[in-house]
């Protein structure tokens, strides 16, 4: 296993460019158990992470073969049969849940290992459960396998409530959208998931022969089809590695270029960083961030989009620590994902969690301590505080962080960062843990 050595304190300045979205990739991905045999669908830019290859292996498990040249992923169905997304896959990374309504939609029948809690929070799927089950699918639960079978092997069209009690479903929207395209008859999505992410799979499956109306709204209507087929796409920039990014010069008092940047993914994101003192430069690609002498306390809120996303909370507390006064991090999403916090408090942060808030005092200064990634986001906060501390700072279990971000040291050494990887002989990976994506 890896970890990280920092070494903080140095201004970050050049120019670095995003990839395409984990989160836009993989249900993207899993939209190729949609296609007949012998169809293909091609992804380009789509990053090199552990999460994409361990959705390449479970594909591979439901007879989809996949290819990468560079950043362009071939996948092929060779065969449309199988039915079944196995435990020791699903364990790893939760995003599988995403095949659970391709299988049904398409092949009749699915059967899903439950993804269950991880390091984050509870995190249940009634409401994926919920969603397939308007379109007629009868669903079991058999031995930690979700069990969906569609009537004479195919769904139709129904009315779908996906409101919950943190607002919608990101991957649950995705999920029976795609149960729904190939469902006899119409569907309709009420309280869908406005994330861009769900918006761009929605606009690749119409280039496939979908017919879904009401994109980017609460609203979506699927009009059911006999077919899709095979499509070239180019996947979206990350907003969430965009905006990892901005904080690194926000922290660092850096000037650096973000590009591959879509703008209008990013108001919340843009608009916390203009209040906590950074001076942007919006352009229709890329976005200049130059981080003040000292950053100022936020008031935030973690949302639904357009809100501002939980998935860059941990970095900017990261900031926050920093901050000149108190700031309040509320995470409406995910109660319980403050697992940075005690990590933060390692390296000098003055943070208290209470309820599903964080209290944070800005100190003037952070040093560098052996610090835990937990999950992806957490060890993105640690990355960014490690690259303020002064001194050195080992960032353990990284193999979090590549889940996520590709070679995300290599890509901040090139605008001045000083990241070692190194291989950590002491640290064990842990026997069972589900990934957080
Ligand atoms: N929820 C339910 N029931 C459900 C589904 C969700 O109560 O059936 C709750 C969740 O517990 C949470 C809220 O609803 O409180 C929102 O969860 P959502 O389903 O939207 O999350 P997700 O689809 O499982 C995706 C991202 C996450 C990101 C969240 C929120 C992917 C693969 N994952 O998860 O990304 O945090 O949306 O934006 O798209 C990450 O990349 O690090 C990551 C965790």
């Amino acid at each position: 296993m890896d970890k990280l050595i920092i070494n903080g304190g140095h201004r970050l300045r050049g120019s670095v460019r995003v990839n395409g979205a984990k989160n836009a990739a993989l249900p993207m991905m899993a939209a190729a158990l949609l296609l007949n045999r012998g169809h293909r669908l091609v992804l380009r830019h789509v990053p090199d992470l552990g999460d994409v290859r361990t959705m390449c292996t479970l594909l591979d498990t439901l007879g989809v073969r996949s290819a990468r040249d560079r950043h362009t992923l071939t996948l092929s169905v060779e065969d449309d049969r199988a039915v079944r997304a196995p435990y020791e896959i699903v364990k790893t990374m939760r995003a599988s849940i995403c095949t659970l309504g391709p299988l049904v939609g398409r092949r009749g029948e699915a059967h899903v290992s439950h993804p269950g809690g991880c390091a984050i929070g509870v995190r249940p799927v009634d409401l994926h459960v919920r969603g397939i089950a308007a379109l007629g699918a009868r669903i079991t639960v058999d031995h930690g396998y979700i069990v969906a079978r569609a009537p004479a092997r195919r769904l139709r069209g129904g009315t779908v409530y996906l409101g919950g009690a943190f607002g919608s479903t990101v991957t649950g929207t995705a999920n029976v959208m795609m149960a729904a395209v190939l469902a006899r008859g119409t569907t309709v999505i009420e309280y869908a998931a406005l994330e861009p992410e769900v918006q761009e799979l929605a606009l690749l499956l119409n280039a496939m022969g979908a017919r879904i109306e009401g994109i980017g709204s609460y609203r979506m209507t699927i009009h059911g089809v006999d077919r899709l087929h095979g499509i070239d796409w180019t996947v979206m920039p990350d907003r969430i590695e965009a905006g990892t990014f901005m904080t690194c010069a926000a922290i660092t008092q850096g000037d650096v270029v973000v590009e591959n940047v879509r703008a209008e993914h990013m108001t919340a994101v843009l608009e916390t960083l203009s209040q906590m003192g950074c001076d942007l430069d919006v352009g229709a690609l890329a976005v200049r961030v130059k981080g003040p002498r000292r950053l100022k306390p936020i008031d935030l809120n973690t949302l639904p989009f357009p809100g501002f996303p939980t998935d860059l909370q941990a970095q900017f507390m990261a900031c926050a620590s920093l901050a000149d006064g108190i700031s309040v991090v509320t995470e409406k999403i995910y109660p319980e994902r403050f697992a940075h916090l005690p990590e933060l408090s390692r390296m000098g942060a003055q943070a208290r969690k209470y309820e599903s808030a964080a209290i944070v005092s800005g100190v003037r200064e952070l040093h560098g301590a052996p610090v835990m990634a937990s999950d992806l986001r957490a060890g993105a906060g640690l990355v960014v505080a490690a690259l303020a501390a002064h001194g050195y700072t080992e960032v353990q279990r990284i193999y979090h962080l590549d889940r996520g971000y590709d070679h995300i040291e290599r890509r901040l050494n090139a605008v001045g960062a000083k990241i070692r990887r190194v291989a950590d002989k002491v640290a064990a990976a842990p026997a069972r843990e589900t990934g957080t994506g």
